[in-house]
């Protein structure tokens, strides 16, 4: 195997071993039972189930992943980490590996969403937002910040302040 190749299958074996350590840290089995919530987060098709709930979230956390490697970075190198437009928590939720050095917090609109993830999501804080910014963290709170599926709001031109 020459020296790149190697390097290339160093790095799926690490990569295995992070995503392979965030499903045993996984906890909380709960998915919401509520069919509006997994509507809103997983469209109205056949996947609108826990199981879509679940796989979705890991595999879109798993490229959440993927993405930081190919700056240099994984999601413990963070101190503070926010899901904007977290819904019912179905990405955070695969982060629980890196608790407690990186603190896991999760924003939206949507009430219903955050009251389930207040109820459900033990391992993340939660609060509800406004639809306009600003959001209510200090300044340089956070030192990552992913969102994901929720480009519709900067759609509407609501500019989102994500300086927090
Ligand atoms: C399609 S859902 C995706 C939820 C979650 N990111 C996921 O992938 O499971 C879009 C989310 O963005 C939220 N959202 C839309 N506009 C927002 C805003 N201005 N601030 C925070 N959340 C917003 C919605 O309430 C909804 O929960």
């Amino acid at each position: 195997m020459s020296f790149p190749d190697m390097q290339t299958a160093i790095g799926w074996k690490s990569f295995a071993r992070e995503c392979l350590r965030a499903v045993a840290a996984h906890t909380s089995r709960s998915c919401p039972s509520d069919g509006k919530l997994l509507q809103q987060i997983l469209g109205s098709g056949s996947d609108a189930n826990e199981t879509g709930y679940f796989y979705s979230g890991l595999t879109l956390s798993m490229g959440i992943r993927s993405a930081l490697r190919a700056v240099g970075k994984q999601v413990g190198d963070f101190d503070r980490l926010l899901d904007f437009g977290c819904g019912s928590a179905r990405v955070l939720r695969w982060f629980q590996d890196v608790l407690p050095q990186t603190e896991l917090h999760g924003c939206d609109v949507n009430r219903e969403a955050i009251d389930w993830c207040n109820a459900n999501a033990p391992f993340a804080k939660f609060i509800l937002n406004e639809k306009d910014p600003p959001l209510p963290y200090p300044s340089g709170y956070f030192d990552f910040i992913y969102g994901v599926s929720c480009f519709d709001a900067f759609r509407r031109g609501t500019s989102i302040c994500l300086a927090c």
